[in-house]
């Protein structure tokens, strides 16, 4: 079948670069590079990478997303979610491509208390929301054509994630887990996200967009039902308020992203979190039937 256009990923093996190149391959020519092929923070290399390949979209899943090291590595987090952002703006401006970057519900500060639009406005409460806004800024002051695509709470397969990290535990013969119960978002499976960024392009779809499973819940809602589909009743779930936990990064209390313009503009619907979940739990060899 003929390929629909060339695509280059950036940070192509972590969480999300992975899901989008197992999703765009399936249509497009994927180059997919992670670190060792291509830096983002030396603008020097991305821009002979990008004017070699001559890409028609660019997408920059390369992140800093350790959100509390973040705070520790200020630096870094700036030179990767920010800088980054900026030189893959500029490359792709340089060969017209359209440059797609992947941000996050974290740009919020959480205290609005409904679901946030892409009009609302951003106000970060870490550095890790700090760098990716000042990456979407970026990204906006050296692009005509981009497409931002917020997102959140993500799970999938080749990445750290919290699926992973709950199984894990219960595995290890845990009889209780304490888990924060007053954060609340929205759990988004990779390979969905994948498939809206894609469809989005699909459509040429420009400007800001929220992309997320359907549903919320908070972290302990989203532990309990990994252990129920995974079949893991005999482990105790023990809910804690995040202020038990002394971590260096604040986190927004209620960061969910209202999927409206994306369902009214491109008529997607996100299938709720539960269902996404299920299909991870399979591909994992985990899931109930
Ligand atoms: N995870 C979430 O819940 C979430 C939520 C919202 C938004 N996001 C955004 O999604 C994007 C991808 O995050 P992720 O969750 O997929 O994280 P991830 O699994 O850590 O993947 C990030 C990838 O970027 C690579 N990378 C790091 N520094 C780089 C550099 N200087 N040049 C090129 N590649 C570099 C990493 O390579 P190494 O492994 O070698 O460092 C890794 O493969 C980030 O921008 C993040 O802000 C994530």
């Amino acid at each position: 079948m003929e390929k629909k256009g060339r695509v280059v990923i950036v940070g192509a093996k972590g969480l999300v670069g992975s899901a989008l190149a197992e999703a765009f391959s399936e249509t497009y020519e994927v180059i997919a590079l992670d670190r060792e092929e291509l830096d983002v923070t030396t603008y020097n290399a991305v821009k002979k990478a990008i004017k070699e390949m001559t890409p028609q979209v660019v997408i920059d899943a390369a992140g800093y997303s350790d959100v509390d090291s973040c705070e520790r590595r200020s630096q870094l987090a700036f030179a990767i979610n920010a800088e980054g952002a900026k030189n893959v703006a500029k490359a792709a401006s340089l060969v017209k491509a359209k440059v797609v970057y992947i941000s996050s519900d974290y740009v919020f500060d959480g205290k609005k208390g409904s679901p946030y639009t892409e009009e609302d406005q951003p106000n970060p409460l870490n550095i890790y929301g700090e760098s990716k806004l000042l990456g979407e800024k970026y990204v906006q002051d050296h692009s005509d054509d981009y497409l931002i695509v917020r997102t959140q709470w993500l799970f999938g397969p080749h990445g750290r994630n919290f699926v992973d990290t709950i199984l894990t535990l219960a595995e290890e013969g845990r009889e209780s887990i304490e888990v924060v119960e007053d954060l609340v978002g929205a759990p988004t499976y990779t390979v969905d996200l994948a498939q809206a960024v894609k469809r989005l392009l699909e459509r040429d779809a420009w400007g800001i967009y929220h992309v997320s499973n359907s549903g919320q819940c908070s972290w302990f809602e989203f532990a309990k039902e990994i252990l129920r589909q995974a079949g893991k009743n005999d482990v105790r779930l023990v809910p804690i308020s995040s202020a038990d936990l002394t971590r260096p990064a604040r986190r927004p209390v209620f960061s969910v992203l209202s999927k409206d313009k994306l369902h009214r503009e491109t008529g997607m619907k996100m299938r709720p979190w539960q269902e996404a979940l299920s299909d991870y739990l399979k591909r994992r060899g985990q899931g109930q039937s």
